[in-house]
């Protein structure tokens, strides 16, 4: 990599790369659906830090950057299409925290066919959601952001992962995300 390409910010990228990480817990959650429907029994422990994850990485962390500064960037562009898009993103967002929701009590009454169920709906959701903006929204808004305009993005990413998340949080929450791929994905 050329010291140019290293000094240029790219959020984009960022919101790709968290995808990766959100995508791989979304797998291990397919793992578990298949493990309870052969009979094994919900570890809570572990589900409980899969809601931790989800929570405060996919949703504070990810979806925040996006509701708070991509997409009210991307509105500023105007097109027509990409506020579309946004305005779909954002209900999907709004949709996939009452299946979160549904998920963290299921756990607590133990009600294995209700998380089972809304874990379903919500890897659906989320894996439809995260490939069209990797494949539809960012490559639209790599091109129409001004490079200006992409250089706040990238200070405000980075205020949103120092201030509102922490550093050390946003570590165990790294942490979090291994060590459930650690139990189900080897
Ligand atoms: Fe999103
Ligand atoms: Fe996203």
């Amino acid at each position: 990599m050329n010291p140019v390409e290293f000094d240029f910010p790219d959020p984009i990228k960022d919101m790709e790369r968290e995808h990766g990480l959100i995508k791989m817990v979304l797998r291990v959650l397919e793992k578990v659906c298949e493990q309870l429907e052969s009979g094994k029994p919900l570890n809570k422990e572990h589900m409980q830090l899969a809601i931790t994850f989800i929570r405060e990485f996919a949703d504070k962390c990810h979806h925040g950057k996006e509701e708070a500064l991509y997409f009210p960037a991307v509105r500023e562009n105007n097109i027509p299409e990409e506020i579309a898009l946004v305005d779909g993103f954002i209900e999907e967002h709004t949709i996939g925290r009452g299946f979160v929701k549904n998920m963290a009590d299921a756990i607590e009454s133990d009600d294995v066919s209700a998380f089972g169920e809304n874990t379903k709906a919500y890897i659906k959701l989320l894996d439809q959601h995260i490939d069209r903006e990797n494949k539809v929204l960012f490559p639209m808004t790599e091109k129409t952001l001004s490079e200006s305009k992409l250089k706040e993005l990238d200070k405000g990413f980075e205020d949103v992962d120092k201030n509102v998340i922490g550093k050390e949080r946003h570590e165990e929450l790294h942490d979090i995300a291994y060590k459930l791929k650690e139990a189900y994905l080897q």
